[in-house]
């Protein structure tokens, strides 16, 4: 069994491995994005390969140097004598998630599913951003405690893309579903998810906390 203590060295081993898997598939293996692109032929608004694959690579390595300093910032022990570094990794973020979500606000119109996706990219960017601001305005009100909960409702944001790949997985792969509409319910499934699961965790962390009293 996993002992409590290695969750978080765990999760940042995940984490360190999806970054890693991200920037290669996407910016190595499959750098032109041939069979993504391939299920947009016949969409309303036709995408421009060579500025689309540039603000997507944009996209992606803002994406991951999102991941990589929220996953500092969380793990990283000794906060009080590092605040700087962690004050300054924190705008790091701030200004990677700025990034992703003006990124995606371009690809947004021509995403796979067509206007109905388009306006779940939208809806997330906007939720995105909102947390993220909120996350900011409870340190700078001296929130610690706060402020640690809506990072972890922002940071969750980070597998947006990972989440959505697993529902399309699920449902174009293994139930059969067109792979349109499995993009389509998967954008949706992980607005929802992305935003139940930190819940969930606080919850769990309430119980176990009072249980270790
Ligand atoms: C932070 C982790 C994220 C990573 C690693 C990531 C990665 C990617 C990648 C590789 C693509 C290309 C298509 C694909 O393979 O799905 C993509 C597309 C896209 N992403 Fe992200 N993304 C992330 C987060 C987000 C977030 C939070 C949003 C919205 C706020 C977003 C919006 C979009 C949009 C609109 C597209 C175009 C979809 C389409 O053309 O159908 N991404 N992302």
């Amino acid at each position: 069994m996993i002992r409590r203590q290695s969750i978080p060295a765990l999760f940042a081993l995940l984490c360190v491995i999806y970054i890693l898997y991200a920037l290669v598939i996407n910016l190595i293996v499959h750098p032109n994005a041939e069979t993504f692109l391939s299920h947009k032929i016949g969409s309303e608004h036709v995408v421009k390969p060579a500025v689309w694959l540039k603000v997507m690579n944009v996209h992606v390595g803002f994406a991951c140097v999102a991941m990589a300093s929220g996953l500092i910032n969380f793990v990283s022990r000794n906060y009080e004598k590092r605040r700087r570094f962690h004050r300054l990794n924190g705008y790091v973020y701030v200004i990677a998630v700025v990034l992703v979500d003006l990124s995606s606000g371009y690809m947004a119109p021509y995403a796979t599913g067509g206007k109905i996706s388009s306006i779940g990219f939208n809806l997330l960017n906007m939720i995105w951003m909102a947390i993220t601001v909120t996350a900011i305005v409870q340190i700078r009100k001296k929130r610690i405690l706060q402020h640690r909960r809506w990072m972890v409702r922002s940071y969750a944001f980070c597998f947006t893309n990972l989440l959505i790949h697993l529902f399309t997985i699920v449902l174009h792969q293994w139930i059969g579903i067109t792979y349109v509409t499995s993009y389509t319910i998967g954008l949706y499934g992980s607005i929802v998810l992305l935003l139940a699961l930190p819940e969930v965790l606080f919850r769990i962390w309430k119980t176990k906390n009072r249980a270790a009293v």
